[in-house]
């Protein structure tokens, strides 16, 4: 792949020429690291897995800035990262019931399923309502204290709709960006949410919003019309929103990942040795037909349906027995959440059921980890990998196709895609996969196992192609193209004619 050199201060100067003098201030649920003391009493850092820690760090590295993050109990205020610390965060102390109630309760027992369209998975409480508002309330006085006119404020994801809504009221005038990381669902399903309008009239108060899929942008449209009478007009670069005499840019800007940092750690010594090292420990040889997941334990990602659809491939496909190994990496997350904890044991128990059927002695079919695994050992996987399967039954992006492709720097692999991933409509030469049941899984598996290999280098370099198009770089100036833009509108009062 060819990129445009690097000094890590495009981006700065980039932020300096759209919004001269600001401060990036980010506001999203996590925070990118957590201090945490060994039982010795020594420091430890932990880097959470999840979509948009893994493309906004990178970012802020480069920019400076400040990250407000919320977690519960005490509040901490960090220099990060530990290695080189270069943007600031400040992570919200927020009382444990109340965290509960925000984070566990109405973020992920209610707006999260609900956006993957897992509508029987969807609980609204009136009491984690309650708590919702009052942590988005934290975050806005939090940012309100610290921004200063010029400043961009970019706030991220389910958890904070309602940001945008509280910083006006405390008085923030400058600019405000939002960037929506998972799927906005069809208003049918959004109108089982109480508080639907709410939510959308927080939201409406930012100059831009970004989304991962024009289909989202559509959705999304269609529910500020539907639920608050919104006027909408299409411009080249998205649409308008007016609402109450403010207006809204919305647009499908998908994220990316920092494609040259894992292109340089799949090529380091480091890499070349563990690669090694792992295939002799895997009995990995010649003939084995290596097949990777990697995933946050989530029931959004498809993980069951996929071990199903392996076990099918191995009963369908007779040859591939003693030769083709899965490697399922789940991380474990949301453990509070009971429909967490079951899936965790449906997944053990299907591991354990698919080794005892098939395996023999020298071939384990199934290997799983569950924890995470830094980014410097997951691109050797990644290399290491015939095939990767990204099988989500409903994901809004999914940046694990995009690590994959960047880390074969060879050229080689082949990368399963579920059709419903966000990640699709940009990554179309993927093997496609029909995440739902396991027969069409194990279907798709077949076809990437089996294709030749002038087809799977092929595809391959088609992938490269794009991902290389639209890096988290790409993506942090389209981002700042459309909120200069939303913004320069805004006070030209430019669009105000809406259709
Ligand atoms: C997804 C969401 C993020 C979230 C991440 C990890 O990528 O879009 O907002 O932070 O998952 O989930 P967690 O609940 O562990 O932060």
């Amino acid at each position: 792949m060819t990129h445009t050199p690097r000094d890590g201060s495009q981006s700065r100067t980039l932020l300096d020429d759209l919004f001269p003098g600001a401060r990036l201030i980010v506001a999203a649920n996590r925070s990118p690291f957590r201090r945490t003391l060994g039982v010795h009493g020594e420091v430890r850092w932990e880097r959470p897995a999840g979509g948009v820690t893994a493309a906004l760090d990178p970012l802020l590295r480069q920019t400076g800035g400040l990250w407000v993050a919320a977690e519960p109990g005490a509040p901490q205020e960090l220099r990060v990262p530990p290695e080189d610390p270069s943007y600031d965060v400040a992570v919200l102390g927020v009382p444990a019931d109340v965290y509960r109630g925000y984070y566990t309760g109405y973020s992920n027992s209610g707006l999260w399923p609900l956006c993957h369209n897992l509508v029987e998975r969807a609980h609204f409480r009136s009491s984690d309502w309650v708590a919702y508002r009052q942590v988005n309330r934290l975050f806005a006085a939090r940012i309100a204290k610290e921004a200063r006119a010029q400043d961009l404020i970019w706030v991220h994801d389910y958890q904070l709709a309602l940001v945008p809504g509280y910083l006006r009221q405390f008085g923030v005038s400058g600019p405000i960006a939002f960037f929506w990381h998972i799927p906005w669902p069809p208003t049918v399903v959004l109108r089982l949410v109480p508080e639907r309008k709410v939510l959308l009239q927080g939201l409406l108060e930012a100059d831009w919003i970004g989304f991962q899929t024009e289909e989202s942008v559509d959705a999304f449209v269609s529910a500020a019309r539907r639920e608050l009478g919104v006027r909408s007009q299409r411009f080249a670069h998205g649409i308008t929103l007016l609402y109450q005499g403010h207006q809204t840019h919305v647009a499908s800007v998908p994220i990316s990942i920092d494609v040259q940092k894992v292109e340089q750690l799949a090529r380091t010594e480091y890499a070349e040795r563990l690669l090694v090292d792992l295939r002799r420990r895997w009995q990995l040889g010649a003939e084995s037909i290596l097949l990777l997941g990697v995933d946050r334990l989530d029931y959004t990602k498809g993980i069951p349906e996929r071990l199903d659809g392996f076990s099918r491939l191995l009963s369908r496909y007779p040859s591939l027995r003693g030769k083709a190994h899965f490697l399922q990496i789940a991380v474990p997350t949301r453990t509070e959440i009971a429909d967490y904890r079951r899936l965790a044991l449906s997944v053990r128990r299907r591991v354990a059921a698919i080794n005892r059927r098939f395996g023999e002695p020298g071939w384990l079919p199934v290997r799983l980890i569950e924890h995470n695994v830094r980014l410097e050992r997951l691109v050797v996987l990644y290399r290491l990998a015939d095939v990767a399967v990204v099988s989500s039954l409903y994901d809004g992006l999914n940046l694990v196709a995009k690590e994959y492709v960047a880390a074969r720097v060879d050229g080689s692999g082949s990368l399963c895609l579920s059709e419903t991933a966000g990640a699709y409509h940009e990554l179309r030469s993927a093997f496609p996969l029909s995440p739902l049941s396991p027969e069409r899984v194990a279907e798709g598996m077949a076809r990437a196992i089996f294709a030749s290999p002038e087809e799977r280098r092929e595809r391959m370099q088609s992938l490269r192609g794009a991902v290389s198009r639209n890096t988290v770089e790409t993506w942090l100036s389209r981002v700042l193209t459309g909120v200069r833009r939303a913004t320069d509108d805004q006070l030209s009062g430019a669009n105000e004619t809406p259709v």
